[in-house]
């Protein structure tokens, strides 16, 4: 039988039949069943001035069907000039290769002819001016103003657009790169960026444990480095550094809960870049280096959940990944889960409750519009673009069946579910499936959680009715407040706001009534100062509720706001409510147009595609 079993794998007829029980990835071209990329070598020069990188990537292989002959991997926008392969690891030859038609979704596919023997090819390339995964920053549209700035943004399927490679979630890859860059910038990227580099344009980096294609990030710029404690820092312009520092300086309070509860931090250090106010997100999860927007540096640490939520990553879709954005509420809905469990070990029960009941206010607004199909946890996003998939239905409907089976089951046994999942599953790339075997097996091998709910959670739309939910002191008080003063019972300087967290007065602008009277929009103006808020969160609901009222005074503010601030959570809502208010629209188009060059070519499409 052994005998028989080898024989078969020698000819290659026993892989394909393992190979095709694993689903390939919608999103991506790449033959990554058959042969795949596991390490990387990328050897980049960075161009500000044509706004390029040039040089190659290396793909070292394991072939798995050991007879197919070609590579694919997927491509965006890329100049391609030569392709080598190499069969001893020594020679390398001139590869036939073809860059097939365009995708509007996934590109071009690159397939590259393989020898029997090839070991490792090299793509030649130079990135274009459509690069999307990367915002090329002239000196004056960086925080500092005096020198240019370059990030990438790869999640969900935008490494291709600045690497040649199997751009899908579903493989893992070490690597390694040199980049070099003009001699008085700094280069960091997500694998073991030191405080000690010596400042001179010629960075390596090692990326030792096997990472999807979307956590590869690289940002250049005149960044400097300050220690917040032996194993957590921040990589800022000087202008942020140290506001950045003492904002984020429970990153180490928050490692500490999360290891206690999940299991030891698996990826070394974990630092912060603060990229400049154009970063289309709040974060990205980027492992050992977190890339933030500056908008949650506040002065107050009112919104750093936003940190938890990226360190959770670390355990949560960094070391146990969505195979496919179809699954993308494994990485979303577990590390907002994971999130509002470090929130609540360090920053206390009632602070994590309310910003859970703010997520569920939001998933609730979403769930007024959305398509029913698309607000199931299992969605299906193939032939669309994933970066669709990203929104409040995996993250927090993921996050509250977590929370339903923590419910369930007591919440020391659920974390320790939780502790054995990311154990037994590290460094691997699951579908939703496989989270449901283990769930069954390890947590419900007697069946208390009924099939019948499990199933209504990952396909039924909607919410279910029976969701047992927190209830806040705090919004309570908030509510019995605005009520007294909408009642005309008391006036707002008697209303307790002088203990007001930034939650409290995001429910305050939530709960009020959208018909306000110009009168009442200027007494909470002048009482709240709301149209100068400097809080991002705060100022963007505020102005979310006056444009559609035509309220005057939050002109010159929004329009500063839009003119500095790439967020799409921020800007996106905006530009929609500026829209839908025909008296400000024209006005909206020629904020528009003067803050669109300043903006990320992401946020860029999202807006065009608004058409103001
Ligand atoms: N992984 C996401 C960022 C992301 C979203 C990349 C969509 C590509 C497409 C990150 O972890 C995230 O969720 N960021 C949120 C903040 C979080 C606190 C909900 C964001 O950017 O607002
Ligand atoms: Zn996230």
């Amino acid at each position: 039988m052994v005998r028989v079993l080898c024989w078969l794998m020698v000819f290659g007829l026993f892989m394909p039949v393992l190979a095709a029980t694993v689903a390939p990835d919608p999103h991506s071209f790449a033959n990554f069943q058959q042969v795949r990329t596991r390490h990387l070598v990328l050897d980049l020069a960075v161009d500000f001035t044509r706004q390029q990188l040039t040089g190659y990537a290396e793909h070292q292989l394991e072939r798995l069907d050991p007879t197919i002959n070609r590579l694919v991997l997927d491509s965006r926008n890329l100049k391609i000039t030569t392709v080598t392969f190499t069969n001893d690891g020594v020679h390398w030859q001139k590869a036939a290769y073809l860059l097939g038609i365009e995708d509007a979704l996934k590109g071009q596919p690159l397939t590259i002819q393989l020898q029997v023997l090839t070991k490792a090819v090299r793509v030649y390339y130079q990135t274009t001016p459509q690069a999307n995964g990367l915002q090329w920053l002239t000196a004056a549209q960086s925080s500092e103003k005096k020198q240019p700035f370059l990030f990438s943004q790869s999640q969900p399927i935008h490494a291709r657009s600045w690497i040649p490679l199997q751009d899908t979630p579903a493989n893992r890859i070490t690597y390694q790169a040199h980049i070099k860059t003009p001699p008085e910038l700094l280069a960091v990227m997500s694998a073991d960026n030191s405080a000690n580099t010596r400042r001179n344009g010629d960075y390596q980096f090692d990326m030792p444990q096997p990472v999807p294609s979307y956590l590869i990030a690289l940002a250049v710029g005149d960044l400097h480095f300050k220690a917040m404690s032996a194993d957590t820092g921040v990589y800022a312009e000087k202008l942020w550094l140290d506001r950045a520092t003492a904002e984020f300086s429970d990153t180490q309070k928050m490692m500490d809960a999360a290891n206690q509860l999940f299991g030891k931090y698996p990826w070394k250090r974990y630092d912060l870049l603060v990229l400049p106010s154009s970063f289309p997100f709040g974060g990205m999860e980027n492992p050992r280096l977190s890339f933030v927007t500056p908008t949650i540096i506040t002065g107050d640490k009112s919104l750093i959940s936003l940190v938890a939520h990226e360190l959770a990553h670390s355990w949560s879709g960094n070391l146990v990944t969505n195979a496919s954005w179809n699954d993308v509420w494994l990485n979303e809905g577990f590390t907002n889960y994971v999130e509002n469990r470090i929130m609540q070990q360090v920053y206390g029960q009632p602070r994590a409750d309310m910003e859970l009941l703010l997520n569920v206010r939001a998933l609730r607004n979403l769930l007024t519009h959305q398509a029913p199909a698309d607000s199931r946890l299992q969605a299906d996003y193939s032939g669309r673009d994933p970066e669709e998939a990203f929104q409040q239905i995996p993250y927090v409907k993921g996050q509250l069946l977590l929370l339903t089976l923590a419910q369930h089951f007591g919440q020391a046994k659920f974390d320790q579910f939780l502790r054995e999942y990311f154990a037994h599953f590290a460094f691997q790339s699951i579908h939703t499936e496989s989270f449901i075997q283990y769930f069954q097996q390890q947590l419900n091998s007697k069946q208390s959680f009924s099939e019948q709910a499990l199933q209504r959670w990952l396909n039924a739309p909607g919410l279910p009715d029976e969701l047992a939910l927190p209830a806040s002191d705090a919004f309570a008080r908030v509510s019995a407040a605005q009520q007294q003063w909408l009642a005309g019972k008391a006036g707002l300087r008697l209303l307790p706001t002088a203990e007001w967290s930034v939650h409290e007065w995001l429910h305050f602008i939530d709960l009020l009534p959208r018909e306000l009277t110009e009168q009442q929009l200027n007494e909470l103006d002048l009482v709240f100062s709301l149209s100068q808020s400097s809080n991002a969160e705060v100022f963007t609901a505020w102005a979310q509720l006056v444009i559609p009222l035509n309220y005057q005074p939050i002109i010159q503010p929004l329009r500063q706001f839009l003119l500095s601030v790439g967020r799409q959570k921020f800007i996106i809502p905006l530009y929609s409510e500026l829209k839908a208010n025909p008296q400000w629209r024209s006005w909206a188009r020629q904020v528009y147009r003067e803050a669109r060059p300043g903006y990320h070519p992401l946020a860029q499409q999202q807006l065009d595609k608004l058409a103001l």
